[in-house]
């Protein structure tokens, strides 16, 4: 499916990415970087169906009018129940961000945003080793729970969720099972004291406000801090991680990693090595490349 660079024809792949509202998304930037990169006759295009006709958009997709779908706020958990088949994280997060539409009509579900951060620590965090590390994740959202249920998969000793509203933390406790528990805020410190991985998954800190108020000082040295927020890309968590010492990963890179195997779900091939997209989501972002 390789043309001259830039040329979509009749033969090419399509994917997108399905949101509401969908009109901030880095995902378009991001995978046409790498079709163009690629020299791939494909392209990725943004969605926005109502609120309620989220179904019946993905429905009409089968057979494979389109290859494939990224979803995203507030569709995620409308995208598992759609499809035929899904991956043991996304059953696990009750969510997916990536829709497969295959020939013979199936749709199949994968989560790969809780992968997404696993590569981000890997990447900014190298040597990070999660067996040994209780985690705790501020937060009880979406963003959290499909955080919880990699970390879980992948090996956490412990997965503790503190969330202003408690019972959304204990929904996912309940759900998710296994190492995973909610915990109240009288046990954050001591939580703390034990972490290798805090988790802002919370949205307090978006547009540069101040970020969860857990007491970072308290962690072991060696603990890595992410946030999930990444508008402003240095939120005010991640500065005071840092200010601490501790390794810091960022919410932009999580995004970038998640969408390395939707692009290999959609166009057959690996992200080509060699093009800057983080500087490009940067950019989109407002934000100098760092
Ligand atoms: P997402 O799907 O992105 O995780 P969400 O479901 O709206 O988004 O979740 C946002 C998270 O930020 C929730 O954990 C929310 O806490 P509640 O469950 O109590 O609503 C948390 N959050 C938002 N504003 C907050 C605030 N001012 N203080 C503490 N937590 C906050």
């Amino acid at each position: 499916m390789s043309v001259a660079s830039g040329k979509v024809t009749g033969a090419a792949v399509v994917a997108g990415v399905c949101g509401q509202p969908i009109r901030h998304s880095m995902s378009p930037v991001i995978h046409n970087a790498w079709i163009a990169a690629a020299g791939l006759n494909a392209a990725y295009v943004p969605f926005a169906p109502a609120e309620d006709r989220f179904e019946t958009f993905v429905d009409g997709l089968r057979g494979g009018a389109i290859r494939g779908l990224n979803v995203t706020i507030p569709f995620k958990e409308q995208a598992l129940a759609c499809a035929d088949r899904c991956s043991d994280l996304a059953r696990l997060a009750g969510a997916a961000n990536l829709l497969v539409f295959e020939a013979d009509g199936a749709i199949t579900a994968d989560n790969t945003d809780g992968p997404g951060l696993l590569d981000a620590i890997a990447v900014q965090a190298p040597g990070f080793d999660l067996s040994a590390s209780p985690v705790v994740i501020l937060g009880a959202g979406g963003a959290a729970r499909g955080a919880a249920a990699a970390l879980a998969l992948a090996g956490a000793p412990r997965v503790s969720i503190v969330n202003r509203t408690f019972a959304r933390a204990q929904t996912i406790a309940t759900s998710i099972g296994g190492v995973v528990e909610a915990a109240s805020d009288d046990q954050l410190d001591a939580l703390l004291g034990e972490a290798g991985l805090v988790i802002n998954a919370t949205s307090l800190g978006l547009g540069g406000g101040p970020g969860p108020a857990a007491r970072l000082e308290l962690t072991p040295p060696t603990a890595v801090v992410v946030d999930m927020v990444y508008k402003p890309l240095r939120t005010q968590f991640l500065r005071r991680a840092e200010a601490t010492g501790r390794r810091t990963v960022d919410g932009l890179e999580m995004l970038l990693r998640q969408a390395v195997p939707s692009f290999e779900a959609f166009f057959g091939v690996a992200p080509p090595a060699g093009v800057d997209v983080r500087a490009l989501a940067l950019a989109q972002l407002g934000e100098a490349a760092s």
